[in-house]
């Protein structure tokens, strides 16, 4: 892997994304001493700002986020590392001078990552910019360019967004982030998986009845109104991440690590899953929007009451999926997938629910019911392994109860890296492992297109639910009665 010196630009630095995610994964870099030295990060933004104003608000945001606390010395080696420009970065003649400046000083390498911490819109007319000035030229040093999700906005215009950005990059100078792969516990998935013997042999149709993924979060929009409202939660998250989860959690092993042979056994995942055609939309997806509810005892509004949202918007702030992938290992296990945001907690969960024993053994004792075994891979706030058997309850009664299995590290307080951290050495190291493939993206916005145009036709009415609950009645998505969301890690 290589790690030269480079050079960052955040475009859209001030952003919402880049100041709560990308500055402080580079601050807590810097404290690991894991920037390549004379690397620079230069932010780039439409508004000008001056040198004191930007510093007093790099001060603010990573006092409040700083995992140990700020610390002095580590602060001043990144700002040694800042520089903030303005301009339109749409406008070639504004990257020109980026160019001249980048040129002129001798302290700034020329391998260049272009991060876009910018609305997806302006991805493709960035990138034309970025060559017009010609700064897509790999002259005397690399070129690398990073891609936020959403990654278009349906099939079409990913395959449009993708080809713009393949008239001045390569496949392999595209990194196109998703950050639940930086994950650890979505990394884990693959290490339980395939780094265990004894679960390889139960971890398919005959043996697991059904697999649920749940992102929730207390929290709403915030000042993300346009983005949001245009977007929705299918798009938000669900095409994205928690498709991610799944591809993790269903494919083959790999034939190795490498990012192709990766890459290669997710888009087989992605591939089989089954269509879900016009009709049966109704009975595969489920969108509801929150109403005014409460959060931790406080009062919140609903999210036609968030500001800058037009209050006849039906965009839905939750949604959920039952999807099936027809191959040998899945055929006919269903995997149901739900986000939401203003639920009750802040959760990502992978639940893996396994059948009943086929002989009801324990019929004639104290043991009515046997409940099922789950497997609960916990990805946040705290990362958890668990897995949930019977056994019997102490005493003369033969009678069972359910027991947890823990890995050791299934505690709140264990050390949380955050995802972007990861990436970003991803990115300067180039390995393109954790991102994604076009070929990812694209069978992603295939699987959830259909949902999108059926919604986009259905205008007059959306479900809602109160914020701080989880969630509104989709039941009629399960197969069977017995299948219920599991809200909690703790059964
Ligand atoms: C982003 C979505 O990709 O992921 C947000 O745009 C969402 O709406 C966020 O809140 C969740 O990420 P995390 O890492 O906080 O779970």
């Amino acid at each position: 892997m290589s790690s030269e010196p480079c050079t960052f630009i955040v475009f859209g630095a001030t952003g919402h994304l880049a100041r709560n995610k990308l500055l402080p994964a580079m601050y807590h870099l810097e404290e690991a001493e894991r920037i390549p030295d004379k690397t620079s990060i230069i932010g780039f933004t439409r508004q000008a700002l001056d040198d004191d104003s930007w510093n007093d608000q790099v001060n603010e945001i990573l006092t409040a986020r700083a995992r140990d606390g700020l610390k002095d010395n580590v602060l001043a080696n990144l700002r040694a590392r800042m520089h903030m420009l303005s301009g339109d970065m749409t406008d070639a003649e504004s990257l020109k001078k980026l160019k001249e400046y980048i040129d002129s000083n001798e302290s700034i390498s020329n391998n260049l990552i272009f991060y876009m911490a910018i609305p997806p819109s302006l991805y493709a007319r960035v990138t034309q910019a970025l060559h017009d000035a010609g700064l897509s030229d790999e002259n005397g040093g690399w070129r690398r360019i990073v891609i936020e999700k959403p990654f278009g906005y349906d099939t079409e215009s990913a395959m449009i967004l993708n080809e713009s950005l393949h008239k001045h990059f390569s496949e392999n100078q595209i990194f196109r982030i998703d950050h639940y792969l930086g994950k650890s516990m979505v990394q884990n998935v693959l290490v339980f998986r395939f780094a265990n013997l004894m679960l390889e042999p139960i971890w398919n149709r005959n043996h697991i009845d059904h697999i649920q993924i749940t992102h929730s979060e207390s929290q709403g929009i915030a000042d993300r109104a346009a983005y949001y409202d245009d977007a929705g939660a299918l798009r938000d998250m669900l095409q994205s991440h928690l498709l991610q989860m799944l591809t993790l959690v269903a494919m083959e092993p790999p034939a190795s690590l490498d990012a192709e042979s990766l890459r290669d056994e997710k888009v087989k995942v992605l591939k089989s899953i089954r269509p879900i055609t016009r009709r049966s939309v109704n009975a595969h997806a489920y969108r509801a929007q929150y109403a005014t509810g409460n959060i931790n005892g406080e009062s919140v509004p609903g999210y036609l009451s968030e500001q800058n949202i037009p209050a006849d918007s039906i965009t839905e702030t939750y949604a959920s999926l039952k999807l099936y992938i027809d191959n040998w290992r899945w055929r006919n296990v269903p995997f149901y997938l739900r986000t939401g945001k203003r639920m009750a907690k802040n959760s990502s969960v992978i639940s893996i629910r396994f059948k009943h024993p086929p002989q009801q053994l324990f019929r004639q004792t104290q043991i009515e019911q046997l409940e099922p075994n789950w497997i609960v891979l916990a990805i946040q706030p705290s990362e958890c392994l668990r897995m949930e058997l019977q056994v019997k309850k102490p005493g003369l009664e033969m009678d069972a109860h359910t027991t947890q299995l823990d890995a050791s590290y299934c505690a709140t307080g264990s050390t949380q890296l955050d995802a972007y951290e990861a990436l970003l050495l991803d990115v300067i190291e180039n390995d393109c492992s954790l991102f994604l493939r076009y070929d990812e993206i694209h069978h992603a916005w295939e699987t959830v297109d259909p949902v999108l145009k059926a919604w986009d036709t259905q205008q007059d009415y959306i479900h809602t639910y109160p914020a701080g609950s989880w969630g509104p009645d989709d039941s009629k998505l399960f197969d069977r009665d017995d299948q219920v969301w599991r809200n909690e890690i703790d059964s």
